[in-house]
């Protein structure tokens, strides 16, 4: 970007790949390495990846192209952009609901964060063999002052580098992290599918079975592409106001999509298959949730030879990239105070420190000390997850669809994507915004409701 987001004049990046870069630095994070492999080994295997893939060509594709194109188009993020066009209540609805969900996710996002950094340090301080044992991971976590420790620690530096003002740094730098850390996964991965008893973990992972279909697999599968590619959160609505009117928006889409899926890939072939063959496919292990990378990955590094050292780099790297995508959440979320109430920098960050102590020292405390507190029968940290993903973003991807359909029309989308290439994908895009998008995001949202109530099991 040739100038830090938060100028008030519009700065804009310098071409396609810049543009391309500065997303996959926000889209590239814990949400390929740490939430989709866990998603995967609990949701059905392949057939959640096929879903998942069907869904990022269709349905993310059109999400992607909408909030760009509507951040270009008005030069706003997602408050300013529902503006401009609906004045009524609900057009203030959805720019809120847009830009409110980075504000309620960088927090838990930040706990995790600190998870990671204390894999980093553990590595030097304890060594890779004992971070492989079983109940390391489960130990931190009911060692609530640690988690704490480290959840503080992740966020200072998300911070500094926000009030630094050095995101364009951080930009270069997650340039050369970006394929130093696709190098190593794929080493990783290698090495992972080739240990005995992993072939079945490439067949779990690869091969759609269709008996472990059930609608959560399809419900995890959607609120999952919203949060790896960062669609429904506004991040794209003011990237795409950066963004020059020369641009294809649909190649920068489709290239988006094939590094932030690729690395995805790469972790479910790093992590799945040593379930099976370090774990000998243990279903408990499977079905682990937030805690399987952490678990499988050190066992992974453990028998390698050099592995202290292989996951000292790859913590590191995982670390950054984390990094990157939180401070691209706090970044827009600061943008949205400062915008919104007229206020500094300095005091939008105040703002924005509080929600972060509110909401990641509860999401901290429930693993450890507070973990009899339950919310819809989760863990504080899962319930953020599932409020944020399940319940808001589809309630905010769908007030862009009925912007687009109501107000602002496919021909002005149509237009401002023609400005530097025909619109190819258009008749997908149609299909996908009027019938595909609704139906499915009415679905997701009254299904996570009916079952976080306990009316359905899902
Ligand atoms: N997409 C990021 C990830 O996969 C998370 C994120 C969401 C970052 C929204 C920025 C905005 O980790």
């Amino acid at each position: 970007m040739k100038q830090s987001a938060e100028s008030g004049s519009r700065a804009s990046f310098s071409g396609r790949i810049g543009y391309v870069l500065a997303v996959a630095g926000s889209a590239i994070g814990l949400g390929n390495i740490w939430r989709f492999p866990y998603l995967v080994a609990k949701y059905g295997g392949g057939i959640f990846l096929l879903i998942y893939l069907v869904l990022t060509l269709t349905f993310g594709y059109t999400m992607i192209v909408s909030e760009t194109a509507l951040g270009r188009m008005t030069k706003r993020g997602p408050s300013g952009a529902f503006q401009a066009f609906d004045h009524s209540p609900l057009g203030k609805l959805g720019g809120w609901i847009n830009a409110v969900i980075p504000m309620l996710i960088v927090p838990y996002y930040s706990v995790i964060g600190g998870w990671v950094l204390k894999y980093l340090v553990a590595c030097f301080a304890d060594g890779i063999d004992t971070l492989a044992q079983d109940d390391y991971f489960s130990a931190f976590l009911a060692d609530s002052p640690q988690v704490v420790l480290y959840f503080v620690l992740f966020s200072v530096l998300v911070f500094a580098v926000i009030l630094a003002g050095v995101r364009r740094g951080i930009e270069q730098i997650s340039k050369v992290v970006m394929p130093v850390m696709l190098v190593l996964a794929v080493i990783v991965a290698v090495y992972s599918c080739t240990r005995p008893g992993a072939l079945a973990g490439i067949a779990y992972f690869l091969v759609p079975n269709f008996r472990n279909f059930s609608l959560m697999t399809f419900a995890a599968a959607m609120g999952q592409m919203f949060y790896s590619l960062s669609i429904a959160m506004g991040i794209l609505y003011t990237y795409g106001s950066y963004l020059k009117s020369d641009v294809d928006i649909e190649k920068s889409t489709g290239e988006l999509e094939f590094f932030d899926t690729g690395v995805a890939v790469l972790a479910g072939l790093m992590i799945i298959p040593s379930v099976f063959s370090f774990f000998g496919g243990d279903i408990g292990k499977l079905h682990a949730g937030p805690s399987l990378t952490f678990i499988t990955l050190p066992a992974v590094f453990a028998s390698m030879p050099g592995g202290t050292f292989a996951a000292a780099t790859f913590f590191l790297l995982f670390l950054l990239a984390a990094l990157t995508s939180a401070i691209s959440l706090l970044e827009t979320s600061v943008n949205t105070f400062e915008d919104g109430l007229h206020i500094s920098r300095g005091k939008a960050s105040l703002i924005m420190a509080v929600i972060m102590a509110a909401v990641g020292l509860s999401s901290s405390l429930g693993f450890g000390v507070w973990s009899s507190v339950k919310l819809l029968g989760m863990d504080i940290l899962d319930f953020f997850d599932f409020l944020t993903n399940s319940v808001m973003m589809p309630i905010a991807a769908l007030a862009t669809c009925l912007l687009i359909l109501r107000k602002v029309g496919f021909a002005a989308i149509e237009a401002e994507v023609g400005q530097s290439s025909p619109f190819r994908r258009r008749p997908l895009y149609r299909f996908c915004l009027k019938y595909l998008a609704p139906v499915c995001l009415v679905i997701i949202l009254a299904s996570s409701i009916a079952s976080a109530l306990g009316l359905i099991t899902m």
